[in-house]
């Protein structure tokens, strides 16, 4: 039997998946894809929804994509949170497709947005904040997906110093090694542009996130925000794999010169 994975191998190993073998996935796979979505908690309250499209039946398709059969649209309720709440879940889904060998790619701008909305019926008091594809990755890149990649360093991240900070940290909550991994595997996330708009910062109270804004939004979908539900994702999944307790809290008057303050990870 093969070992399972952690949750920051699992960072490390996915990546997006843009070139696919042009077979839906099975049945037994749905399914356990099913059962995960039932299991899925996010912290900010967005009851998040993901609808299942056959791309052949509602004429989908994607400029980036090539060989999708599926995908899958990443819903919420309108709300404030709705983007952040949908990056959390979406991701948390995300990791365990990886885990299991499907591609995904968060997609968010890139599609026909009309028509992936039509096909989820997507209803008024509701927000499609993304699509990904689901299915097995080709053996081999297409062209574009390969000079996409290098046009936007799809393999590059920013250094760990320029994501997280400690400041006069005095008592710290977690162990070492939880906390490195932890920043880690946020470093690795996927983010819209690979533009990684998270910032940490670290004191006695917690770890708190900010959003160093690169794209302009204007409402939802805000995809900076889902990459800092996202982020969230990745963090807290490796706290709750070490059995690390936590508590997840907008904290009052947390400011930080040209940041917007998110959320802060509490360690009991
Ligand atoms: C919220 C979000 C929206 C994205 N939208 C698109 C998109 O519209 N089209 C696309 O090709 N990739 C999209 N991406 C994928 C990113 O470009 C990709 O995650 C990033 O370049 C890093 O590459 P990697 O995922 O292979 O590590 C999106 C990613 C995120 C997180």
């Amino acid at each position: 039997m093969t070992e399972k994975k952690t949750v920051l191998q699992l960072a490390q190993e996915r990546r997006s998946v843009r070139t696919y073998k042009n077979e839906p996935l099975g049945k037994e796979m749905l399914d356990s894809i099913r059962s995960r979505v039932a299991s899925i908690h996010e912290p900010f309250g967005g009851r998040v929804s993901f609808r299942l499209l056959n791309a052949g039946a509602s004429h989908l398709s994607s400029p980036v994509i090539r060989g999708a059969s599926q995908y899958l649209a990443i819903c919420a309720k309108k709300g404030e949170n709705a983007d952040l709440a949908a990056g959390y879940a979406g991701e948390d889904l995300i990791l365990y497709l990886t885990g299991i060998g499907v591609g995904t790619v968060w997609i968010g701008g890139t599609m026909d947005r009309d028509a992936f909305e039509k096909a989820a019926g997507i209803k008024v008091d509701e927000v499609m904040i993304a699509v990904t594809p689901v299915g097995f990755p080709a053996d081999k890149m297409s062209l574009r997906e390969s000079l996409m990649r290098k046009g936007i360093k799809a393999d590059e991240r920013l250094k760990t110093e320029e994501i997280y900070s400690e400041r006069s940290v005095r008592n710290i909550a977690l162990d070492h090694e939880t906390y490195c991994d932890a920043v880690e595997a946020v470093r690795l996330a996927p983010s819209a542009v690979n533009h990684q708009p998270w910032r940490i910062i670290h004191d006695d109270a917690g770890f708190h996130f900010f959003l160093k804004r690169s794209l302009k939004a204007s409402g939802s979908p805000d995809m900076q925000k889902t990459d800092m539900g996202i982020a969230l994702c990745h963090f807290c999944a490796v706290l709750d794999e070490k059995g690390q307790e936590y508590r997840t809290e907008k904290l009052p008057d947390r400011q930080e010169a040209d940041m917007e303050y998110i959320i802060s990870v509490i360690p009991a």
